[in-house]
């Protein structure tokens, strides 16, 4: 059997699988995984040590660390898959961006204008503000805005049990009916991700820095509308250009400038799209 015929048994094999979506996606996934080992003559140690290199990867995993989720962020396949699923929306609407591995449910109900700030570690007070907006310009109100951001350190919440609340900078605010929101925090700070594990020692062998540019993450929803996953950037980070995660969007950057009180202000409004379904109507 040659290697063209080893792929093409395996894909055969494969046929009968009962579930359509299965089989189209074990079908194409070994034909291009076969693909690639042909390609780059894969020998017996790469094979055991790219084995290795997963076996350990789930090993780092713990209930607060998905260290697959880091490789596929780092590998850029988060976010293709991002595009793949959100590409072709209106491009008027707010963009996507990666989830990441610190988003924890169950952040705290906050009023407008209060300050998701519960942990003093020398951060920039900042407001963030604007509002949530059909692609029309309507104002969207009572829209759910479920944010979380890491502190001044560099870590979020969750990454620091006992040292930070674990509520800290987490929070989830309503627009009012004008469809505006104002939560107070601190300026987000460029962060490395986590680079102590099998994802930081592959950033390295490749060359690449394992840092992203400071942003404030949300998930926004609102009934009748696509939930948006996305962020905000600071215009005056560094690793715009090179984030680690390839999350950045152009459209998601926002300057954060000094107030009347000194206070930096960052506005910033998000655009939702309808449902699916409800556009289907
Ligand atoms: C984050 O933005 O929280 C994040 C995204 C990808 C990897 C690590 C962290
Ligand atoms: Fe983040």
């Amino acid at each position: 059997m040659d290697e063209q015929e080893l792929t093409d048994e395996v894909v055969a094999r494969l046929a009968g699988t009962p579930d359509p979506r299965v089989r189209e996606v074990m079908t194409s996934l070994v034909a291009h995984l076969h693909a690639f080992a042909r390609d780059v003559r894969l020998t017996d140690g790469e094979w055991l040590a790219g084995l290795r290199f997963l076996t350990e990867t789930g090993q780092t995993c713990t209930d607060t660390r998905q260290e697959f989720i880091l490789l596929s962020d780092t590998l850029g396949l988060s976010s293709l898959v991002d595009l793949v699923n959100h590409g072709a929306s209106d491009a008027a609407a707010t963009e996507p961006t990666i989830l990441g591995p610190f988003y924890v449910p169950g952040s705290p109900s906050r009023e407008f204008g209060a300050s998701m700030v519960e942990y003093d570690d020398g951060g920039e007070p900042a407001v963030l503000r604007g509002r949530v907006l059909t692609i029309d310009g309507a104002p969207v109100g009572g829209a759910l805005i479920d944010t979380w951001q890491n502190a001044a350190s560099g870590f979020y919440a969750v990454q620091q049990p006992g040292v930070q609340p674990a509520t800290n900078l987490r929070g989830r605010f309503l627009t009012r009916a004008d469809g505006s929101y104002e939560i107070r925090t601190v300026r987000p700070t460029p962060y490395p991700i986590p680079a102590d594990g099998p994802v930081g020692r592959l950033l390295e062998q490749t060359g690449r820095h394992p840092w992203r540019a400071a942003h404030v993450h949300a998930i926004v929803s609102a009934a009748g509308f696509a939930t948006v996953t996305t962020h905000i950037f600071d215009r005056a980070s560094d690793y715009l250009d090179s984030d680690t995660v390839f999350g950045v969007k152009e459209s998601l950057i926002r300057d954060f400038t000094p107030g009347q009180d000194g206070v930096l202000v960052c506005e910033h409004d998000i655009v939702l799209e309808r449902a699916v379904l409800e556009r289907a109507d």
